[in-house]
């Protein structure tokens, strides 16, 4: 790997769970790596695991949510590397409420997170990808943009709803912003992180039966992809969605 040496990523909610596994993916290849969070000791204890690994790490408590916290961290993350590659539009909250029970407030957050927060950020690096001629944009969606919840999921439709707009978004600027910059999508299916861990529990027998590569996936399962179509050279993809389910919705 290391064949990414002087190039920068962004990753937001990096602290734990999928993001973290995937900054240090990207770390191992050579770039260095800006981490985004609320989560201000996980995250100090993510940018400790990055550093040791031998490259230079940012550690950004925002809200990603916030639209011009990410455009002021951009201009920063700017000023000091002069330079973008990456963007991981990770960062995103549950949404365990059914339609009867959720509160407006609690629909708007999701929206908010889960969809806004990725546009403020795509927002923010995409006038420095376009002028260095050059930039891949990897957003995490979810298999429950196209299935629904299932029900062993932690959330419910709301998040399903905001997790289908981040694939628009994803098809919509991979249009807008070709040929220079590449926008693509993840769909993960079960992954057993700190968030997941609950609401898996009760079903952790059951789930590797529906699953035909016979498990439950890990961060690294979609470390690996996210990996992938941040260093594919050359790259011939833009406006996919990728579903890494371990095959459990083949269609
Ligand atoms: N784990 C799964 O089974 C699964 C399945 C499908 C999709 N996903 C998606 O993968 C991504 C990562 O999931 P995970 O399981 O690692 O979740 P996680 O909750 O463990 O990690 C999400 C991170 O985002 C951070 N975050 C949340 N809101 C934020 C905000 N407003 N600003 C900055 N940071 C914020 C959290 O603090 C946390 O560190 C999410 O987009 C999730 O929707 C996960």
């Amino acid at each position: 790997m290391n064949g990414q040496q002087g190039k920068t990523a962004i990753v937001t909610g990096g602290a734990r769970g999928i993001g973290r596994a995937i900054a240090m993916a990207l770390a191992r290849h050579g770039f260095s790596v800006a981490v985004v969070d609320l989560l201000r000791e996980q995250l100090a204890a993510t940018a400790g695991e990055l550093r040791a690994l031998g490259i230079e790490v940012l550690p950004i408590v925002a809200d990603t949510a916030d639209y011009q916290a990410a455009r002021g961290h951009v201009a920063a993350i700017m000023e000091r590397w002069r330079r973008i590659d990456v963007l991981v539009n990770n960062a995103a909250v549950l949404q365990p409420k059914r339609i009867l029970e959720i509160t407006e407030a609690e629909w708007d957050l999701g929206v908010a997170v889960n969809l806004k927060g990725y546009f403020n950020w795509c927002q923010a690096v995409a006038p420095h990808m376009l002028a260095a001629g050059a930039g891949r944009i990897i957003n995490m969606s979810s298999v429950s943009a196209h299935t629904g919840p299932s029900a062993h999921a932690a959330s419910r439709f709301a998040y399903s709803a905001t997790k289908a707009g981040v694939l628009g978004l994803t098809r919509g600027l991979a249009r807008e912003l070709a040929p220079q910059v590449c926008v693509n999508a993840i769909c993960p299916g079960p992954i057993l992180t700190e968030r997941t861990a609950e609401s898996f529990a009760t079903h952790l027998d059951r789930l590797p039966q529906i699953i035909p590569l016979g498990r439950v996936g890990t961060p690294e399962d979609i470390a690996v992809v996210a990996a992938f179509l941040a260093t594919a050279e050359p790259m011939f993809m833009t406006g996919e969605v990728i579903d890494v389910d371990g095959g459990a919705n083949i269609n």
